[in-house]
């Protein structure tokens, strides 16, 4: 039993590990992705790991013994939520975890193109971190999940009244179906506005360098 136990509490730690890892990964492509933009096209970035209590519900709800090898086969133990602002940035951040050598894509899930029935919307990557304990590499899945901040602010809202309750009304679902609708109205014309004012910036950029090219050439002809 007592070497159940700490065999159970360092598969843990190779969760906490992997969790680290992750944010420090994620720290870094928020400072690549910042040098893109004059803004940041990312938002925030939030990371969690599940709790034993929900990783025992969903075990149950998925008729799973209370294993190792059940914990294993969860995806989401280590989760890490990405908030841009513009769609455009959505897949702009999903491209550059795709392209990141460090973790290794197992599967995505794009409920942009595809929404959920419920009116979800986001891109979810699950991933692979390789993480090294006491000489033993295990490989640690990751959910994360990469969402505007209105796709954000309608599925916090959605989970609250509804995500995982048997008991919703169907006049209820049609109600939070039709948000999430407008919601990506909102999404569409937020993103076409940010296309425009990437061109016009582009054009005022390339007047600025041509500005200082002239300037410069100036200087030295004087
Ligand atoms: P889970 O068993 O809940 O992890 O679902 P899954 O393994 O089928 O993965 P899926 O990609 O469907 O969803 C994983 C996560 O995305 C959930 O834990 C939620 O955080 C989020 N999500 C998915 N669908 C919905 C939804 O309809 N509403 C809200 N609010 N969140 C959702
Ligand atoms: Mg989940």
């Amino acid at each position: 039993m007592q070497a159940k136990l700490k065999n159970f509490k360092k598969n843990l730690l190779y969760y906490e590990a992997a969790m680290k890892q992750l944010k420090t990964y994620l720290e870094i492509l928020n400072t690549e992705i910042s040098f893109l933009d004059i803004d940041n096209p990312i938002n925030h970035v939030s990371t969690r790991i599940k709790s034993t209590e929900s990783i025992i519900l969903k075990l149950q709800r998925k008729n799973l013994p209370l294993t190792i090898e059940s914990l294993n086969s969860l995806n989401d133990i280590v989760g890490a939520r990405i908030v841009c602002d513009f769609l455009d940035n959505v897949y702009l951040v999903s491209d550059k975890l795709k392209n990141n050598k460090n973790i290794k894509i197992i599967e995505v899930k794009d409920y942009i193109k595809n929404p959920k029935n419920s009116g979800y919307r986001g891109i979810h990557l699950i991933i692979e971190i390789p993480v090294s304990i006491d000489g033993t590499l295990k490989n640690i899945r990751s959910e994360i999940q990469i969402r505007t901040v209105c796709m954000d602010s309608w599925a916090s809202n959605e989970h609250k009244l509804n995500y995982k309750h048997v008991s919703t009304s169907k006049e209820v679902k049609d109600e939070l179906r039709a948000n999430a609708e407008q919601v990506w109205k909102v999404d569409l014309s937020m993103n076409k506005l940010y296309q425009e004012k990437k061109v016009k910036n582009k054009g005022i950029i390339e007047t600025i360098e041509n500005i200082s090219k002239y300037k410069w050439r100036v200087q030295n002809e004087i």
